[in-house]
């Protein structure tokens, strides 16, 4: 059975998409950091595909908590397939003025740093198969109000996926980046977006907001052997919006 690993699988896209990959026959091991009674409840349902499930608290941006979790994994699994690098968030919004060094890091670390140290500690287990980076639609737009340090390590994460792609290509893995739009998730209550339907209602071109599982089937078909050529791109999953 291929083998995947999602990170921050527990709530919105990344538990989508660990159901996703459990529904095509995919053992999945994830992590969660908060929400451990949705992480219980997302590895139970990915059972009840009859694969293989491992799920452990892991910070993202901790490479100790990391490289005990990819040890786990290699132990467990002994090689990995497909990786999702997918935790992330917009905990705070600050502008520039309202900034410091402390919180540029923090969302720095949280949603690019994360990506790195996933890929450096499970790319060792890979001897093919595919990497993706969950960006977002703020990587080119900029984002919404306070969203600066967020957009700059989302468009960061478009940077490592072209060099990459570059590098780990000659080797069989492919490494590509999804943008998600504005998908219904727990992340908005988090970043204080506001009143998504409003937001999709008069920006995105098919007037509504995107679901989790939206994002995940796309994942889900870029691991797999019909996206064998789609490497180093930018997939945008977004209902139509670029402004
Ligand atoms: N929703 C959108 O509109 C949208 C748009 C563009 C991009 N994105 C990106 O999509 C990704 C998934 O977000 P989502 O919308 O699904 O939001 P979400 O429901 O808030 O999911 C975030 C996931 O990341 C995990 N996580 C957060 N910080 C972590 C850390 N330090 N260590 C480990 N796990 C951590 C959370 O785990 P716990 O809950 O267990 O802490 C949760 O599983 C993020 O990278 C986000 O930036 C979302």
């Amino acid at each position: 059975m291929p083998v995947a690993v999602v990170t921050g699988g527990s709530t919105g896209i990344g538990a989508a998409t660990v159901k996703a990959l459990a529904r095509r026959g995919y053992d999945v091991a994830f992590t969660y950091l908060r929400s451990e009674a949705q992480a219980r409840a997302v590895a139970k349902e990915a059972e009840g595909h009859g694969v293989r499930v491992l799920y452990r608290r892991a910070d993202a941006t901790s490479w100790n908590d990391m490289k005990m979790f990819a040890d786990e994994v290699g132990r467990t699994f002994g090689r990995v397939d497909a990786l999702v690098a997918n935790a992330g968030g917009l905990p705070q919004r600050r502008t520039l003025e309202e900034s410091d060094l402390e919180y540029w890091r923090s969302l720095i670390d949280l949603n690019l740093t994360s990506a790195y140290i996933a890929t450096r500690l499970f790319v060792p287990l890979m001897k093919g198969g595919a990497v993706i980076y969950v960006s977002s639609v703020a990587a080119y737009t900029g984002g919404g109000r306070g969203a600066f340090a967020y957009a700059a390590a989302k468009a960061g994460l478009l940077g490592l996926t072209r060099a990459l792609a570059k590098e780990l290509g000659p080797r069989g893995i492919r490494v590509v980046a999804v943008l998600p739009g504005l998908i219904d998730t727990p992340f908005h209550e988090k970043a204080q977006t506001g009143d998504i339907e409003t937001w999709a209602r008069n920006m995105v071109y098919i007037r509504r907001v995107g679901k989790p599982e939206e994002v995940a089937e796309v994942i889900a078909f870029l691991v797999g052997d019909g996206a064998s050529y789609i490497n180093g791109a930018f997939i945008d999953v977004n209902g139509g919006w670029y402004g």
